[in-house]
């Protein structure tokens, strides 16, 4: 930003101002998207010295120094810079090679996102790192499970289908006692909502696909991280060639300013509607870590400051044909993966294919929905509709 606000500035007004600069641009708001590989030295002397402010497309250009001047900017004290990737699994497959190697152990929740498990039983495993999954209740226990060789333990809270909540500083402070670092995947709540940094985390990974883009449009990964993890990061980043392309940063940044209302209208209408499937009597649970309900409900209010669209909720024991019958009524749920934009999905998902060191049995059919930023009463509706057929078919 050109001009320093004067007193200490909330998260959402850095997201408007964080990394900007018009004056540098000839007065414009929004700052130019650079394509550029090549960057020209203006003597023979400059290039032998590499006396330039940019080297390479690849290592930076001012459209990447702009978003990720604005996401360290928002992830607050702690956070010594952040590393942007092509996508949400590339950042965080990035920020687990970058701490840890051959011979060395992680410990990753059992309700992690399920490609993030995929990475490290396969290339990770290849590499020669060993993985242990966990209880994602597991707390202080954690130490139980720690090794002379743990790394890190990668934490996701809450889990993004199963919506387990973790407690993070009860976890952090085991770890960093036994020299461990602690990531975080925080793409449910955004710096926003869950202060990483704050809670214990080192390294804070964000899909930024979901609520940094928010329009369904952009794939799009970053890592923050503190000082002490920054290096390691960087390092691994630009020794593997990572690097984003241009328009997906602009978009990424875009995206950013306007993060903050469409998050405000996510959290309230995703409990709006969570709240009244609660009350629906073909649900059994609603799992929602903002609903008092909820076993998770505890940390949630201790530690976080909202909630986002994304909930899951678990149906009284029906038949498939009658669950698809639900899905298949619904008009303004789209089925399909991903999440964070500004339209409304359903999947159904089953966690039992998967878990390892924690049974899934959740008793009845579960569905995973995304509440966008239409009319909450509209969404209602449409989800009366969809109960309709389902008893129909039953
Ligand atoms: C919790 C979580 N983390 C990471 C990712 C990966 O993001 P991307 O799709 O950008 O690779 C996803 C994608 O669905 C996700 O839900």
């Amino acid at each position: 930003m050109a001009k320093t606000p004067k007193t200490p500035v909330k998260p959402e007004t850095k997201l408007v101002n964080a990394g900007r600069d018009p004056k540098g641009q000839h007065g414009f708001v929004n700052p130019p998207v650079y394509h550029a590989s090549t960057v020209l030295y203006p003597t023979a002397e400059d290039q032998v010295a590499h006396r330039s402010s940019y080297q390479y497309g690849r290592r930076g250009t001012p459209t990447s120094d702009a978003l990720e001047t604005a996401l360290t900017e928002l992830e607050g004290d702690g956070c010594a810079g952040v590393a942007l990737l092509p996508s949400g699994l590339a950042a965080i497959s990035t920020a687990l090679i970058a701490v840890a190697g051959s011979g060395d152990h992680v410990l990753v929740t059992d309700s992690v996102y399920r490609p993030t498990r995929n990475f490290c039983d396969g290339g990770f495993k290849r590499m020669g790192v060993e993985t242990t999954y966990y209880d994602p209740l597991i707390g202080a226990d954690i130490a139980k499970l720690m090794k002379p060789n743990t790394r890190a333990v990668f934490v996701e809270a809450p889990g993004s289908q199963s919506f387990d909540m973790q407690d993070i500083p009860a976890i952090a402070k085991v770890a960093h006692d036994r020299g461990a670092l602690v990531m975080m995947d925080n793409t449910w709540a955004t710096p926003l909502y869950f202060r990483p940094f704050d809670k214990g985390a080192d390294l804070s990974i964000q899909a930024g696909t979901k609520y940094i883009g928010g329009h369904s449009d952009v794939m799009f990964g970053c890592v923050s991280a503190n000082a002490k993890t920054l290096p390691a990061l960087k390092n691994t980043v630009y020794t593997m060639g990572l690097c984003v392309g241009p328009d997906d940063m602009y978009l990424a940044l875009r995206g950013l300013r306007t993060m903050g209302v469409r998050l405000a209208r996510h959290n309230e209408s995703g409990l709006k509607v969570a709240r009244w499937l609660e009350q629906r009597p073909e649900v059994a649970r609603v799992l929602h870590p903002a609903l008092a309900s909820n076993p998770g409900y505890k940390i949630w209010q201790r530690d976080f400051t909202g909630s986002s669209g994304l909930f899951s909720i678990v149906l009284k024991p029906t038949s498939e044909k009658s669950v698809h019958a639900f899905m298949n009524e619904l008009a303004l749920f789209g089925m399909g993966y991903s999440w964070g934009g500004f339209e409304s999905l359903v999947i159904s998902f089953d966690c039992t294919e998967y878990r390892s060191a924690t049974k899934w049995a959740p008793g009845g059919p579960t569905l995973r929905f995304h509440i966008g930023l239409e009319d909450p009463g509209d969404l209602i509706a449409d989800l009366e509709r969809g109960f309709a057929a389902l008893a129909a078919t039953k």
